[in-house]
């Protein structure tokens, strides 16, 4: 699946995306929340998975990072199981799937770490199903790490250092695409919220 094959399934892809305290999950979920209100079938799912890679990549957060070559192929690793256990048969079925995280979150985050984004981009567009939408959650670093640490009892992990998460947000917001809509972070959840199912459903 990619931009070579110009199939498209029944279903949508709608995808999360910002830096980590932006609230996206709060709006993956509340999101597909008002989906299944309006009574149109969706699953929730997120990126890095539950899954064998997934799990790999959980465990190295919280202790020395691996290198960004090894955490580029396990996050494509991980990406690729969940695209054909679940993403796709998801699709197929006509579902939309809200997706919190994908590969723009691979391109910014692993990007921040020296690797080429743009590269990265376009190695996981060749075979990653391309979304139908991409809400971006814009939001300061500051603004980002207070909510972690408000919500937190420990301090933020080596993916979450101010620094890292400035150059991240730089490249988040240095794509384009045009299903790329980039929302502000610092609206008010359920305001925010509106937005963005106002913008599902045109
Ligand atoms: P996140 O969705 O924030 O997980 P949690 O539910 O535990 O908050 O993702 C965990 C971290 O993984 C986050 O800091 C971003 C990072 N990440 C990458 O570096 N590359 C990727 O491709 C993905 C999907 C996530």
């Amino acid at each position: 699946m990619g931009m070579e094959t110009v199939v498209r399934l029944p279903g949508r892809l709608i995808v999360f995306e910002g830096i980590d305290g932006s609230g996206k999950s709060t709006q993956a979920a509340l999101a597909h929340k008002r989906l299944i209100e309006r009574g149109t079938k969706s699953i929730l799912l997120f990126e890095p998975t539950r899954g064998e890679y997934g799990a790999q990549l959980r465990a190295s957060f919280f202790g020395p990072r691996l290198s960004p070559e090894d955490e580029l192929s396990l996050f494509t690793l991980d990406r690729k199981d969940d695209l054909a256990r679940n993403i796709i048969p998801a699709l197929e079925r006509g579902e939309t799937v809200i997706l919190d995280r994908y590969y723009f979150s691979t391109a910014a985050y692993q990007g921040a770490r020296g690797l080429d984004a743009e590269n990265i981009l376009r190695e996981q567009e060749r075979f990653a199903y391309i979304p139908d939408l991409v809400f971006l959650i814009d939001i300061p670093v500051g603004t980002a790490l207070e909510r972690i640490r408000r919500n937190r009892s420990e301090g933020a992990n080596s993916f979450e250092q101010e620094a890292y998460l400035t150059r991240v947000r730089e490249l988040f917001l240095s794509f384009q695409r045009d299903y790329l809509h980039i929302f502000h972070g610092e609206t008010p959840v359920e305001e925010l919220s509106a937005a963005i199912v106002k913008a599902i459903f045109f």
